[in-house]
Formats: structure tokens, sequence, C-alpha cells
């Protein structure tokens, strides 16, 4: 993406400190677009901040009101440049059984990748709407496409991100404002450690990753062209095809036969 290609000026990107985010903010910084990156680890923000010029950084706990409050605040404030594109990237999963699964962890994954992008979304969508234009990228995955056991609450916070995004996206149509949803699958970041996924690597190939670089080229590109979904990558949109169209009992015996692969593979 070139800067003559942006048609973004000014861009808040959250959860811009490593992964999908970082390759999405150097993306844009590349192009000459001006950011406001957020996340909570502040010197992560700072070292790509000072690569790039017109670059803001706000340090936020986005599972916390105050957290959201000050990304709010920024959306509103009349006195800074408008931002034009809000990509709504950060979040985390947790993997392993429900009933075992920290319950305040469950409730900051539902507060970061449910509230506070649904909130973000709402004041950017309501900023935008006076301007007539406006790009709005929510990250989602291809565990929103299906039920995922073993990743429960993760996915079904992904399914609201898919079915939020679809919504706005048809609601908005003829308002200048762009919104889509970005749908990646396995891609190498600090989601396997932080979510306890790590075992993911060496379960799957390699052609079945994805670098984060590549993802945020495609999700860029898909909400520049005002596509609803983006799901990049062709296994990923072979998967997806696969569940879309797969019966919902059928999925449900293939998921357990996998279960039980799993465990005997694990043995
Ligand atoms: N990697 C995958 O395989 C994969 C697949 C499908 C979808 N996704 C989605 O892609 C998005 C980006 O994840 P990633 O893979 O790039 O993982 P990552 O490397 O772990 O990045 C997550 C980002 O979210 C930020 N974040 C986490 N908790 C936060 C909080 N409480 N407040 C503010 N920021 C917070 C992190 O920054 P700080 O720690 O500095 O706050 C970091 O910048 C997520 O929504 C994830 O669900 C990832």
């Amino acid at each position: 993406m070139s800067a003559a290609k942006a048609p973004f000026t000014h861009a808040l990107v959250t959860g811009a400190s490593s992964g999908i985010g970082e390759a999405i903010a150097h993306k844009l910084g590349k192009a000459g677009v001006g950011m406001v990156l957020v996340a909570r680890r502040k010197d992560r923000l700072d070292a790509i901040a000072a690569q790039y010029t017109n670059c803001e950084v706000v340090s936020a706990d986005l599972t916390t009101e105050a957290g959201v409050g000050t990304v709010l605040a920024r959306l509103r404030d009349q006195t800074r440049t408008p931002i034009d594109l809000v990509v709504n990237n950060a979040g985390f999963g947790t993997s392993g059984n429900f009933a075992d699964a920290d319950p305040q962890r469950l409730s900051n994954e539902v507060s970061l990748n449910i509230n506070a992008l649904m909130r973000i979304a709402h004041e950017a969508v309501r900023q935008m709407q006076p301007r007539g234009r406006g790009y709005l990228l929510n990250v989602s995955s291809i565990a929103s496409f299906q039920p995922g056991p073993g990743l429960a609450v993760y996915a079904a916070t992904k399914a609201f991100v898919t079915s939020l995004t679809e919504a706005l996206h048809e609601e908005l149509r003829g308002s200048g404002i762009r919104v889509t949803a970005l749908c990646p699958g396995l891609t190498h970041t600090e989601f396997q450690s932080i979510s306890n996924t790590s075992g993911l690597e060496s379960k799957f190939p390699d052609f079945a990753w994805m670098s984060a670089d590549d993802v945020a080229r495609d999700g860029l590109r898909a909400v520049m062209e005002g596509k609803a979904l983006c799901v990049p990558g062709l296994v990923n949109k072979s998967l997806t095809a696969v569940s879309t169209f797969t019966p919902r009992g059928l999925a449900d015996v293939s998921r357990a036969l996998r279960h039980v692969c799993g465990r005997r593979h694990s043995r």
C-alpha cells in the first residue's frame, strides 16, 4: 500500500504492540498514514511510533472502562486530526475446558474482544457519519464460523464480532463508511503463547500458517475495497467454505472424531 493508494489519512489501531496489529501499523506508517497506536505496552508502541511521522501513542487496558474511555475520548477530540480508519484488532483467547478456566480471565476476554470492540466501533461510526466517509476494520477469526470446543469463549466472542460487522456493513451501505471483518486462521504471533495454544504449532503443517504481515496486507486491502468479510489465505478460505456448507450434525461428528484423535495423539 503506497501513500498515493491509501484512501485514509489518520488511523487508530488497537493491539498495535505486536502481531497483526503491529504489522498493520507498519504498513500504514510506511504509506504515510498518521496513526494513533493503542495497547498496554507503551515501550513497544513508542518504538513503533519512533519510526514514523505523525504518530500518537495511547497506553490503555481495554478490558477496563477507563481504558476504553481514553480511546473514545481520542475519537471524539475535535482539536486533533480526525480518524478515518479504525482497526479494532486487540484480542486474546483462552484454551482448555470451559469449567477449568479462570472466570476473571474469561470476563476480561469478553470485555476486550466484545465490549471494547463494540464501544470503539460505535464511537467511530458516530464520528464518521457526519463526515460521510470512513473505514472500520474489525479483526475476527475463522473461529467465528463454528462453535469452538476447547476455545469456547474465544469462538463465541469472535462470532459476535463477525455478526456485528456484517450487520454494520449492511446498515451503513451507501453511507460512505466501509465496514469489514478480517477473519484470519493460524497466524504466527504472540497469540499462541498468550492463549495457551502453542501446541497448534506442531499439530498443523507450515502451509496452514500465515505471517502477520500477509494477514495485515489482505485486511487493509479488503477494507479499502469495501468487502464485508476477508478470510486471508487459501487454506483458511477452504476451511471456512467447508464449515459453512457442512450441516451442523456432520460438523459435530467430525469435531467428536477430531477430539478423540487428538486425545489418542497426545497419549
Ligand atoms: N494469531 C492468530 O492465529 C489469530 C487468528 C485469528 C484471529 N486472531 C485475532 O487477531 C487479533 C490480533 O491478535 P494477534 O494474533 O496479533 O495476537 P498478539 O500478538 O497477542 O497481539 C494482541 C494485541 O492485543 C493487545 N492487547 C491484549 N490485551 C489487551 C488489553 N487488555 N488492552 C489493550 N490491548 C490489549 C496486545 O498488546 P498489549 O499486550 O501490549 O496490551 C497486542 O498488541 C486478535 O483479535 C486475535 O483474536 C489471531
